[in-house]
């Protein structure tokens, strides 16, 4: 059955049916769909639209097709344009006639819009919660774990920070995920049920009060933005690609961090795979498979921006692939936040290991330099002189620490006995704002 057969003097093409249909895709928003139209039809009897009798056995049937739904009685499928058009022709195959004042004052453009917002809505919180839990992991994690690593530029040892530091910044760039998901959230908190097609209708309907309804701060002032507007999702989806982005550098980080090169984590067996045909290998699939599907992400949300670019107002059918790219990402990102959740809830901290690359990367330079400073050295000449120490050492596998004091001199008669403690991996790091590391 067709919600607008009337006009059409031939039935449409199977192939363009099936090609129309985004019923696979759009099923998942039968919650909302019944919701919004519980609330509309709650207006249209308020504003006497509706009548008492015609009111109830609407809602009756619209909270029956729910259930069954959620019990498996109901399957969503078949020969239906949308999920819309689904539950509407379902409402009048088992209320009757009084099924079809359901769509009264109201078109499918501004259902979707409100379909799509409320699904949004609910999906942002899901997002909220598990990135709460991904802060408090890794706090908890940076915490129990504040020693002593190197720290990297250009992936070359550079200083040396502590573990606990390096999962802080993570942190860090989620906290900045969360607040960019707030904002999101706020501004899309409007409702765009009422702005029927595109322009209103003639009846006298109250869109306060399915403002009030279905919870939203406010109503969508102009009916064409209101049907045309799909800047929640690209916003929302705009905060997947950062969380992504910021989950893949971390990867980045455990793929390295538990490779036989570095051996700073391990991660647990749960997260790994094996390989089949080489039976010592321990894989990182984990951070490997977000790593991979930060690219879906991003290619979501770059689809979404260019299916909008060109589109004039008001509605084009152009914007029902909106659905699948935006699902996509979010979906992506929840499962790619939990999982790291887990691989960093799990992982050992192999702290032997890091102290020992941070004694092998000459770390301590800077801080030699930061001594001669202290001693009157401009910093300049202390960079050089340094500099040459460390030549020395590397040509005498040698560290900075392990060299004797007359050695030490023949570079700067300014080196005296106390730089032993100044260069102390352990002191390093209680000095000036570096406690800020510990
Ligand atoms: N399935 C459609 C979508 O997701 C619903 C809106 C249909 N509106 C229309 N004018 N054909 O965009």
């Amino acid at each position: 059955m067709k919600l607008w057969g009337g006009r059409f003097k031939n039935s449409s093409d199977e192939l363009m049916e099936a090609f129309n249909s985004s019923l696979e895709i759009d099923k998942r928003l039968y919650e909302e769909d019944i919701i919004g139209s519980i609330a509309h039809v709650n207006m249209l009897f308020s504003q006497g639209i509706l009548s008492d009798l015609e009111h109830d056995k609407i809602i009756d049937g619209l909270e029956s097709i729910y259930d069954d739904i959620e019990s498996g009685a109901l399957l969503i499928a078949g020969n239906h344009e949308d999920i819309h058009s689904f539950v509407e022709s379902n409402l009048i195959s088992r209320i009757g006639e009084t099924g079809k004042k359901l769509h009264t004052a109201r078109s499918r453009n501004d259902q979707v819009a409100v379909d799509m917002r409320l699904y949004a809505r609910k999906m942002a919180h899901e997002l909220l919660e598990v990135l709460d839990s991904y802060l408090e992991v890794l706090t908890e994690k940076a915490h129990n774990h504040p020693y002593l690593m190197p720290g990297y530029t250009h992936l070359q040892r550079a200083q040396v920070v502590t573990f606990k530091h390096h999962l802080l910044a993570y942190f860090e760039m989620a906290k900045r995920d969360k607040a960019r998901l707030l904002n999101a959230l706020e501004v899309l908190d409007e409702n765009p049920l009422g702005a029927g097609a595109l322009a209103g209708t003639t009846h006298n309907i109250d869109r306060d009060y399915t403002t009030e309804l279905l919870n939203f701060k406010k109503k969508k002032e102009n009916f064409m933005d209101a049907v045309s507007d799909r800047d929640y999702q690209i916003e929302l989806t705009n905060v997947c690609t950062m969380i992504m982005m910021h989950l893949s550098r971390l990867s980045e980080d455990m793929i390295l961090w538990c490779s036989q090169e570095f051996g700073f984590v391990t991660m647990d067996d749960r997260y790994s795979t094996g390989s089949s045909i080489m039976p010592q290998k321990k894989n990182p699939d984990a951070p490997e498979l977000i790593r991979g599907k930060t690219a879906v992400v991003y290619g979501a949300h770059t689809t979404l921006l260019s299916m909008m670019k060109g589109l004039p107002l008001t509605y084009n059918k152009d914007m029902q692939e909106d659905k699948v790219q935006f699902f996509t990402a979010i979906d992506t990102t929840l499962s790619c936040l939990r999982i790291m959740t887990e691989v960093i809830r799990t992982m050992t901290v192999n702290k032997e290991n890091m102290r020992n690359a941070v004694e092998a990367g000459f770390l301590n330079a800077t801080e030699l330099a930061d001594y001669l400073v202290q001693k009157n050295v401009p910093f300049r000449d202390a960079h050089r002189i340094v500099g040459e120490v460390v030549l020395h050492c590397e040509e005498n596998n040698s560290t900075i620490e392990s060299l004797e004091i007359d050695t030490l001199k023949k570079f700067s008669e300014m080196i005296e006995d106390d730089v032993y403690d100044y260069i102390e991996y352990e002191n390093i790091l209680t000095k000036g704002i570096k406690k800020e590391l510990l």
